[in-house]
C-alpha cells in the first residue's frame, strides 16, 4: 500500500515539474509567434477598400438614418466616394496598414448631425450585415467592432448619449 502511494505521489510529482518545466518554454515560443496586423488578416487595402464601400453604399440611403434631417441634408452635400476615401483611409491606418487619414476628427465631423443612440446602433447592425456578407471572421469582426465603438462617444451627440 505505502508502496503503491509512493509509486502515485513519483508520477505525480513527474508530471508537475515536466508541466512546470515546459510552461516557460511555452511561454517564449507563444511569445515568438506574434499575432499579424488586424489590417493583414483583413487582407490588406483591397478587401478593405470593397468593404468600406458597401458598408457606406449600405449606410448613405437608409431610410432610418436619413429621417434625421441633419443627417439628410449632410448626405445630400458631401459626395460618398469622399466618405469612402476617408473611411478606408481611416481603417487603413487603425488596423495598423500603411495609410495616414488626412480627415478631420470625428467629433468635430459629426457634432452637428445631432446623431442620437437609435441611429448609432442602426449604423452598427447595417455593419454587421456588411461584414458578414464578405465572411468577415468573428474575431476580426470583434476587433473592428471595437474600434467602430471607441468612436461612439465622439459621435453620439452628447445630449443622445
Ligand atoms: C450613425 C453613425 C454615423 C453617421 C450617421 C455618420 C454620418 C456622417 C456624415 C453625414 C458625414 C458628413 C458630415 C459633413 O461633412 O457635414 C460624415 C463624415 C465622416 N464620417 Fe461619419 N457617420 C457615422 C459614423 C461614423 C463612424 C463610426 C466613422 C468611423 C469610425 C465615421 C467616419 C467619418 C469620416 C472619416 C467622415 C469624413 C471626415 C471629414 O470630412 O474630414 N463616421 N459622417
Amino acid at each position: 500500500m505505502t508502496h503503491a502511494l509512493n509509486k502515485w505521489w513519483l508520477a505525480l510529482a513527474t508530471t508537475m515539474m515536466l508541466i512546470m518545466g515546459y510552461q516557460p518554454a511555452l511561454a517564449e515560443d507563444m511569445a515568438d509567434t506574434k499575432m499579424p496586423s488586424l489590417y493583414d488578416r483583413l487582407g490588406g487595402l483591397m478587401p478593405i477598400s470593397v468593404v468600406v464601400s458597401d458598408f457606406l453604399d449600405a449606410v448613405v440611403p437608409d431610410p432610418m438614418l436619413n429621417a434625421n434631417p441633419a443627417i439628410d441634408a449632410a448626405r445630400k452635400r458631401v459626395p460618398t466616394p469622399y466618405l469612402k476615401y476617408h473611411v478606408t483611409a481611416q481603417v487603413c491606418q487603425v488596423t495598423g496598414g500603411p495609410c495616414q487619414y488626412q480627415g478631420r476628427g470625428m467629433k468635430e465631423t459629426h457634432a452637428h448631425l445631432n446623431i442620437t443612440v437609435a441611429e448609432w446602433d442602426q449604423m452598427v447592425t447595417l455593419f454587421k450585415g456588411v461584414l458578414a456578407k464578405h465572411n468577415v471572421p468573428e474575431q476580426e469582426t470583434r476587433e473592428l467592432l471595437a474600434i467602430i465603438d471607441s468612436t461612439k462617444a465622439d459621435i453620439v451627440a452628447p445630449a443622445m448619449n
